[in-house]
């Protein structure tokens, strides 16, 4: 299996690098290829703007996929994009790790996801969900949190994390990845440094037989009609 990790912190020496070098070892150490996309290293351009054509086909008014659209088909994807778009390719898995940040990923990350899984290359042109460029690409979100595991649940003050991952795996689904259960180190700022000691040991030994995992189970797109609506078995 190759995997590419994208790696989103500005911190090597950060909570998140241990575990991407931890991930990195445990899963050469069983027999894999890993590629890397240190977004912060690299200094990826994170703003989606018009910058990202060089060769604008409307130069009046910006139509950001559009233009996305037709790089794509004209082969003149702006180099950065087109490198990691290359990277996803190649890869069978593809692991994100990342602190949350307000919710989400952080800003960088978030920028490589609106350029790098563009319109022509990852979906379109009816192109969506498991019919879309990433299919068969498994996908991994591994995050730590400040928050308390108790606290993203139904009755914690965050809310359920599954509220917090929904827009996120469903962008993922959305150009044919197919996530895996994420990892998540909780709390990794107060916890104790053995906690800290074991969340190194649990992303090594996930990481020892995730080429074995099933990802999450979503209804195929033919489970859906026009509408984009279940299909009821009863019709
Ligand atoms: C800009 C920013 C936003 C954050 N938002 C959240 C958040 O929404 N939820 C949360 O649990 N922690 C949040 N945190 C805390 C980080 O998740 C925490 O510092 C990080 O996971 C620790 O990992 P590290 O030691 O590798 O940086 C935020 C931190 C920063 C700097």
């Amino acid at each position: 299996m190759h995997a590419l990790i994208v790696f989103a912190h500005p911190e090597p020496k950060s909570f998140n690098g241990a575990l991407k070098d931890a991930a990195i070892a445990a899963l050469e150490g069983a027999g894999h290829t890993v590629a890397l996309s240190d977004l912060y290293a690299m200094e990826f351009k994170a703003v989606a703007d018009g910058g990202d054509f060089p060769q604008r086909t409307d130069a009046a008014r910006l139509d950001y996929a559009g233009e996305q659209t037709a790089a794509h088909e004209g082969n003149s994807v702006a180099p950065d994009i087109a490198a990691e778009q290359a990277k996803l390719s190649a890869a069978d898995l593809v692991i994100f790790q990342f602190p949350l940040w307000w919710y989400s990923v952080p800003a960088m990350l978030k920028g490589w996801l609106e350029r790098v899984l563009s319109a022509g290359f990852a979906y379109g042109a009816g192109r969506l969900f498991d019919q879309a460029g990433l299919s068969g690409t498994r996908a991994l979100l591994s995050f730590t949190t400040n928050g308390q595991e108790s606290s993203y649940t139904e009755d914690g003050w965050h809310g359920p994390i599954s509220d917090t991952l929904t827009p996120l795996h469903q962008g993922l689904r959305f150009v044919g990845f197919e996530p895996l259960k994420p990892f998540i180190a909780w709390n990794v700022h107060r916890c104790a440094a053995e906690e800290r000691t074991a969340m190194i040991a649990a992303v090594t030994d996930r990481m020892a037989g995730i080429a074995q995992e099933t990802p999450i189970p979503y209804p195929p797109m033919a489970a859906y009609d026009r509408r984009g609506l279940l299909i009821d078995p009863g019709d």
